[in-house]
């Protein structure tokens, strides 16, 4: 007997591994198993059609969903291909005989859901780059970012927490052919899907991504052929700096020769599903021109998954880059002795920094600091955002303004602002100056700013209890 399997949405990963794991129980084979996704005119369409899932046998054993099949059908689920769910149920069926079964790269089933997962991965990093906010006051005089994009395959809602975690302060909209998304500081509600007549056209807010796209506009990386593969023309008309490229482009060659070549491409791949990946990653992260300045990105340390806590500095200085770890030269040293102080044990949280590269400028034997720019911080968030995911601390201590833009996405101001400044998807980030701030003063003035750096210390630690 053929079952059929009726699944809510056709981005609804967790309804298909939930029958998946229903159907290996209960013993029935691929060839008996037919998937339908709703089709998004008739959303009931096959509602009535389903059949029951038998119980499972009695003897069935656990069923085995190895780590690397999990992460191909995360991605390879969410494509518009309508054979996913068949293949990705044959290739869990294969897998309770040979566990590592999706391990094997040249298997063709294998090679199947990886073509699906590759361009879904595409479609998710290009949403998170090229979705443009317009700026629309609402009938309660409220401002609200609207937004419109045009996903290739189902991932608005896998895309939904990255959006609610860079853009957390703002009242939002993400418009789709698919469905929409709507932020409004506290939850995100979806609707139904729209038309691009739906978004607004443009406003004022367009002219400054304009000045601040030209003004990070680099010609040494104008590879045309490669920048349409990055930014295709599809997504160019809802992006008022691509009004600018004809321009850019044509006074590119002039420029070009006198800047240094950086990384070509700011693709960062698929997310890494560990630390230790996260570290593989960022050492050979060349997005911006930090990565490509011959230094070794220095990795995170500490608790690691699931620390209490998180502290994230500006960058690897002199010393962490050659020791490979952060916080070891004479800021670190600082830091770690008031966090003694302050009841605080590294050990128990995860330790990091905003750029994960060492920015300096040799001077004969010497490497002299540089502050990383706002650009530069804000690639390497990528990272940042990723090692987030991973670690999930409940508690967050930016040392700095770098550390804060990091992890906020916009600039503050650590006088201003100190203590507490944000609720992010259910983690506190707390602000205080950087340690190195505080060997940059002397006297009377290293003697206030350091008695408010221990009460900011003393705050945090109790918080994190
Ligand atoms: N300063 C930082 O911000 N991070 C380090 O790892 C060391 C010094």
């Amino acid at each position: 007997m053929t079952i059929r399997v009726s699944l809510p949405a056709s981005d609804d990963t967790d309804a298909w591994r939930d029958a998946a794991r229903a159907l290996v129980l209960a013993g029935v084979e691929p060839d008996d198993v037919t998937w339908d996704e709703p089709a998004l005119a008739a959303p009931d369409l096959f509602a009535d059609a389903a059949t029951p899932i038998p119980p499972p046998r009695p003897d069935a054993p656990a069923v085995r969903a190895s780590k690397a099949f999990l992460s191909l059908m995360r991605m390879a689920l969410l494509h518009r291909e309508p054979a996913r769910f068949d293949l990705a149920y044959r290739l869990l069926w294969r897998l309770q005989e040979r566990p590592r079964a999706a391990e094997d790269a040249a298997d063709p089933l294998v090679r199947r859901l990886d073509h699906l997962a590759r361009p879904v991965r595409r479609d998710i990093h290009k949403m998170r780059a090229f979705v443009r906010f317009r700026s629309v006051i609402e009938p309660d005089g409220e401002e609200r970012y609207v937004a419109w994009f045009e996903p290739e395959h189902h991932i608005l809602r896998a895309n939904a927490g990255f959006f609610v975690r860079r853009f957390a302060s703002m009242h939002w909209s993400i418009l789709t052919p698919q469905g929409t998304l709507h932020w409004d500081g506290i939850s995100v509600q979806e609707g139904p899907p729209a038309t691009r007549l739906d978004a607004p056209a443009g406003d004022p807010l367009e002219d400054l991504w304009r000045t601040y796209y030209a003004s990070i506009f680099n010609p040494a990386r104008l590879k045309v052929g490669a920048m349409l593969k990055e930014m295709p023309r599809k997504y160019w008309k809802n992006m008022p700096e691509a009004a600018l490229i004809p321009d850019l482009i044509a006074g590119a060659q002039a420029r070009e020769a006198a800047m240094v070549e950086v990384g070509a491409s700011a693709d960062f791949g698929a997310p890494p599903e560990t630390l230790a990946a996260l570290a593989g990653g960022i050492d050979a992260c060349r997005a911006c021109a930090i990565g490509c300045n011959g230094t070794r990105a220095v990795a995170g340390e500490g608790a690691g998954e699931g620390a209490a806590f998180m502290i994230v500095g500006e960058q690897p200085g002199d010393n962490e880059e050659r020791e490979s770890r952060p916080f070891v030269g004479p800021a670190g040293q600082v830091l770690r002795a008031h966090l003694s102080r302050a009841g605080i044990d590294p050990a128990r949280g995860w330790l990091t920094n905003a750029v994960k590269h060492f920015k300096h400028q040799p001077t004969g034997k010497r490497r002299l600091h540089q502050t990383p720019t706002a650009g530069e911080i804000d690639h390497c968030r990528w990272w940042l955002d990723r090692e987030r995911d991973l670690v999930r601390p409940r508690h967050i201590l930016a040392l700095g303004a770098s550390a804060a833009r990091g992890l906020l996405g916009r600039t503050a101001s650590v006088q201003r602002e100190r203590g507490l400044v944000a609720e992010q998807d259910g983690a506190e980030v707390w602000l205080t100056c950087h340690p190195s701030y505080l060997l940059r003063l002397d006297g009377p003035a290293r003697e206030a700013e350091e008695a408010r750096f221990i009460a900011d210390l003393a705050a945090f630690s109790q918080r994190i209890g």
